[in-house]
């Protein structure tokens, strides 16, 4: 059947954009970087991408070099004063990659939230307005809780992709976060699924790696990426210098993984040829 209406051909064609919401509930296991970095090696491989910043530490918006200072109005204003998304949206130093930066104010909406009508809603319907926009991808760095900001990533999303840092008891915080998925799944968005699992920060002198490893294996099956993320210190410094690391050292360990990484999810998106 043909769809073809006149007038929309060009590269403008709206593409419906795929959500992908990163999380885990615990602090420093390589969500932001694995948001920023993806998002960034999407973009470079030609995918308009869109970064929404749910964390109230700002992280993702400071790492795309979008300084404090600098955010006028962002996710909080999205989710608590219904501003229309598309006034929110900043570029950044990479090319095809847009954010909708955290505002300062953000650390309150969690709080803010629990009295507004249909609150676990709040992201999803914001982003509705964004439907038919030129993003082929609309990323979610979620903050380490599982309260109302990270809900509202899961009830906005498709797919959950989950960073796994290689470590004694990872495992353990994951199944909580399966539960929730799948609470979220059965309660306010069917079509919310578990996309894959990254293993993160993973180090091949460390035996403690291999098993965490080859344990979330055993597990979660293929579901877990071939592709894993080394413990690259070019990474912890990209942020630093406000640049995702494929910018701040193009060939490093960590660069070259997150663009794997991006092929792999392309990959598993259907975008791409296996
Ligand atoms: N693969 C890695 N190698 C080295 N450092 C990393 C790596 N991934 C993340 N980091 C660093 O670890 C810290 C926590 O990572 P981050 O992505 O902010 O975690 P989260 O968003 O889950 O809290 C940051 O300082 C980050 O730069
Ligand atoms: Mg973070």
């Amino acid at each position: 059947m043909s769809d073809h209406q006149p007038g929309t051909s060009g590269n403008r064609l709206p593409i419906a954009a795929r959500i992908i919401a990163i999380a885990n509930q615990k602090g420093g296991v390589g969500k932001t970087t694995t948001a920023v970095n993806l998002a960034t090696a999407l973009a470079q491989a030609g995918h308009p991408v869109l970064l929404i910043d749910l964390d109230p530490q700002g992280n993702a918006s400071t790492g795309l070099g979008i300084d404090r200072r600098d955010r006028p109005a962002g996710t909080y204003a999205m989710l608590v004063e219904d501003a229309p998304p598309a006034s929110l949206i900043m570029p950044t130093l990479v090319k095809l990659l847009d954010i909708i930066p955290a505002d300062p104010d953000l650390a309150g909406a969690e709080v803010e939230l629990v009295s507004l009508d249909r609150r676990e809603f709040r992201l999803r319907t914001a982003l509705g307005a964004l439907s038919g926009s030129r993003y082929a991808q609309i990323v979610i760095d979620c903050p380490p809780s599982l309260g109302l900001l990270t809900l509202n990533g899961l009830v906005a999303a498709g797919a959950v992709l989950v960073p796994l840092q290689c470590e004694f008891f990872a495992l353990e915080g994951i199944s909580q976060l399966v539960r929730t998925i799948e609470r979220v799944k059965k309660n306010l968005n069917p079509g919310l699924s578990l996309q894959g699992i990254v293993l993160t920060m993973f180090d091949r002198r460390n035996n403690l790696s291999d098993l965490v490893a080859a344990d979330a294996r055993s597990f979660f099956g293929d579901r877990v990426y071939q592709t894993v993320i080394p413990r690259n210190v070019r990474i912890s410094e990209a942020p630093s210098h406000g640049k995702p690391v494929l910018l701040y050292d193009s060939r490093s360990p960590g660069a070259l993984a997150y663009i794997q990484l991006a092929h792999e999810f392309l990959q598993r998106e259907g975008a791409v040829a296996a």
